[in-house]
Formats: C-alpha cells, sequence, structure tokens
C-alpha cells in the first residue's frame, strides 16, 4: 500500500529546524472568530453524537492558516490526521489507497483540492457521500462494480481556488469556510505571541509595525518577525523595539502597506494603462505570472483593501493607489469603469 505523504509546504524561512510557530491550541488560533465559532459547535456536536465530524471545505488566500485549522481540528476531535495534496494524488488506485487505510473518525486533509483530476474525483464522491468505494474491475460489458464499505471519516479540503472546484466535489462538503484577511490587531497578537516563543518579548508598537506590513496574512508577519529578530539579535537586544522593526523592515525592503515586488509591479502596470481596464490574460503575460497566481495570491488583498477594482471589462487601479504613487487620478475620458462584476 501506498506511504501518505507528508506534503506541509515548508518554505525555507518554516524550515524544521526552526522553532515551530504554528499554534496548538484554539487560544493561540488568533482572529477567523466565526470560523472558530462554528467549528467549535460542530465539534461538539459531533463528539456528542459520537459521530464523525462532517467534511469541512478551507479556501482562501494562502498563508491564513488553513492547514494550522486542520490540525487544530484534529487535536480537538483527538483524530489522527492525514496529510497529502490533490497534485500528488495522481491515479484513482492512489487515492482508493489512501482511503482503505483510514481508520474510524480519522481526518483526511487534502491541501489544493481543486488539483484533483476527475477520475480521482469520482472516487471521492461515494467515498465521502456513504463512505463507500466502488471499484470498476475490468472494462466493457464485463466489467464490475466491487464495493468496499470505508471507515466513517472527515474530509477536510483546503483550496485557494473555490471557483475551480467541480459543482459535486463543492456540495459534498457539510461545510464550507472562506479565511479572511487579519487585522492590524490580530496580526499583532500573533506576532508577540510568536516572538516568546522565539524567546523574545515584542513592544506593543513594535508588533503593530510589523502587522502594518504583512498584507493580513499571519505567514508573511511570521517571516518578517524572525527577520526583526536577526537584526535584534545582532543588537544584543531581548525585547523587539519598534525602532528596530522600522530599520529591518525598510533594510529589506519592505514596502510601508507591506506590498512586495509583484504587488508593486502589478498596480503599476494598472496605473500606467491610465485608468483603462486591463484584462487578466493582458496583466499575466505582462507579469510573466500565471493567471492562477495572479488571481489566487495577488488580487485578493489588494481587492480586499480597495487598491484595484475588478469591471466587467477587466482591472483597474484605484483612487487610493494613484494616491500612493502620489499621480492624478485619470479624468473621465480615458476611463472606462463599469459595474463591478462580483
Ligand atoms: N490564526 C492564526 N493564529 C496564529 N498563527 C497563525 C494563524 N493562522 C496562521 N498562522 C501561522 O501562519 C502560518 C501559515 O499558516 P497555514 O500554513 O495554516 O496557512 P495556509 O492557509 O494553510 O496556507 P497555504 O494556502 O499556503 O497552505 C503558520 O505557520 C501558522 O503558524
Ligand atoms: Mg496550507
Amino acid at each position: 500500500m501506498e506511504r501518505l505523504v507528508e506534503v506541509e509546504q515548508i518554505s525555507f524561512e518554516e524550515d524544521k529546524s526552526e522553532v515551530n510557530l504554528r499554534p496548538s491550541s484554539w487560544d493561540d488560533y488568533i482572529g477567523q472568530e466565526k470560523i472558530k465559532k462554528n467549528l467549535k459547535v460542530f465539534i461538539e456536536a459531533s463528539k456528542k453524537r459520537e459521530e464523525a465530524l462532517d467534511h469541512i471545505l478551507f479556501y482562501g488566500p494562502p498563508g491564513l492558516g488553513k492547514t494550522t485549522l486542520s490540525y487544530l481540528i484534529s487535536s480537538e476531535m483527538n483524530s489522527n490526521i492525514k496529510i497529502t495534496a490533490g497534485p500528488m494524488i495522481e491515479k484513482s488506485g492512489d487515492l482508493a489507497a489512501i482511503l482503505t487505510n483510514l481508520e474510524e473518525g480519522d481526518i483526511l486533509f487534502i491541501d489544493e483540492i481543486h488539483r484533483l483530476s476527475p477520475a480521482v474525483e469520482e472516487i471521492l464522491y461515494p467515498a465521502m457521500e456513504d463512505y463507500r468505494l466502488d471499484i470498476i474491475i475490468g472494462s466493457g460489458p464485463a466489467a464490475q462494480t466491487v464495493k468496499i464499505d470505508l471507515p466513517r471519516f472527515t474530509l477536510i479540503g483546503a483550496t485557494t481556488r473555490a471557483g475551480m472546484l467541480s459543482n459535486p466535489l463543492r456540495e459534498r462538503f457539510g461545510m464550507h469556510f472562506r479565511m479572511q484577511f487579519y487585522d492590524h490587531e490580530e496580526l499583532a497578537k500573533i506576532i508577540q505571541k510568536a516572538s516568546l516563543k522565539l524567546n523574545k518579548t515584542c513592544e506593543d508598537d513594535a508588533a503593530l509595525e510589523i502587522s502594518r506590513r504583512s498584507r493580513g496574512t499571519p505567514r508573511v508577519a511570521l517571516r518578517l518577525l524572525r527577520r526583526v529578530r536577526d537584526f535584534a539579535e545582532v543588537e544584543n537586544e531581548d525585547t523587539i523595539i519598534k525602532q528596530r522593526c522600522k530599520y529591518a523592515l525598510d533594510e529589506l525592503g519592505v514596502n510601508d502597506s507591506g506590498f512586495d515586488e509583484m504587488d508593486i509591479n502589478l498596480l503599476e502596470l494598472l496605473v500606467s494603462n491610465k485608468g483603462k481596464p486591463m484584462g487578466l490574460s493582458t496583466i499575466a503575460a505582462a507579469l510573466s505570472e500565471d493567471e492562477g497566481t495572479i488571481e489566487d495570491a495577488i488580487e485578493p488583498y489588494l481587492l480586499a483593501n480597495g487598491f484595484i477594482e475588478r469591471t466587467a471589462r477587466g482591472r483597474v487601479a484605484s483612487v487610493k493607489t494613484y494616491e500612493m504613487f502620489r499621480l492624478n487620478y485619470p479624468q473621465s475620458e480615458e476611463k472606462i469603469t463599469e459595474g463591478s462584476l462580483f
């Protein structure tokens, strides 16, 4: 039988040799209050009924805590969690092997679930709905379907692209949760808790300084914190202070709003179009990025914070963006904005 592979994405900043900053209790998991509240109710109810938790789908931009929440659910349910990802399950047999290896109450976490192939998805339907595996043996008129009962398990799917999930798959999840960007206060709390794990205290205004530049994203906040800590270490400082944060973040070229190079490139491109909307494919070609990355990883934060707008004809930079670049907002003759599609 195939072994489940751990595909936890560990970038070099989140190297295993470094202190693990992933929260291990609900109290350490800051923000996403609505999701937490709902999950707690569902978890308690399913424990009372002694049933497996219904299947859960988390969607939203990268780094907002989908994987972390899944671990928390498994510890709360006292169940094992098996981790895999859409692209790693190539054949339907791979998924069948994973499913038959599960035990009653186990959690199967499939990251990037939108990348499952249609053939693999087909296997998932009866498994999710009836805890059953339908295996077709042979082909043509002689083909037979063998049904195998599966233990009652919980599937947690995570995706940055809910729109790419097929309807039948989406509908089989009992709960759908959209992850939200974090506000500055929430990020500051995350930073302060994490810095204690790194053996540093972090002053309030220092934590806020980092959070302002973190794109509403805990993963970014923690990465910046680690870099600031390096600067503090070199200065022999046990406390992280605002001045050091400012210095370090400026040195690292982190913009005041936390924009990275890709954000700036996208905004500059839109501004250079002088208020005329630009289509996604044109943007992708101009930035040499694929459309998916732009839609899932770059745009959501800019949209949520009003730096860009989506119109029927494409994307435009907002007044706020022109102000940021200290440019005049183009006047209406050259501007063709239309009612937002979303
Ligand atoms: N609410 C939170 N409170 C504290 N820390 C958090 C929170 N959410 C995320 N983190 C931290 O941020 C990092 C990224 O979170 P996580 O890996 O769960 O994101 P993700 O949504 O699964 O991202 P991806 O889509 O890239 O897989 C983790 O190291 C985790 O420690
Ligand atoms: Mg993840």
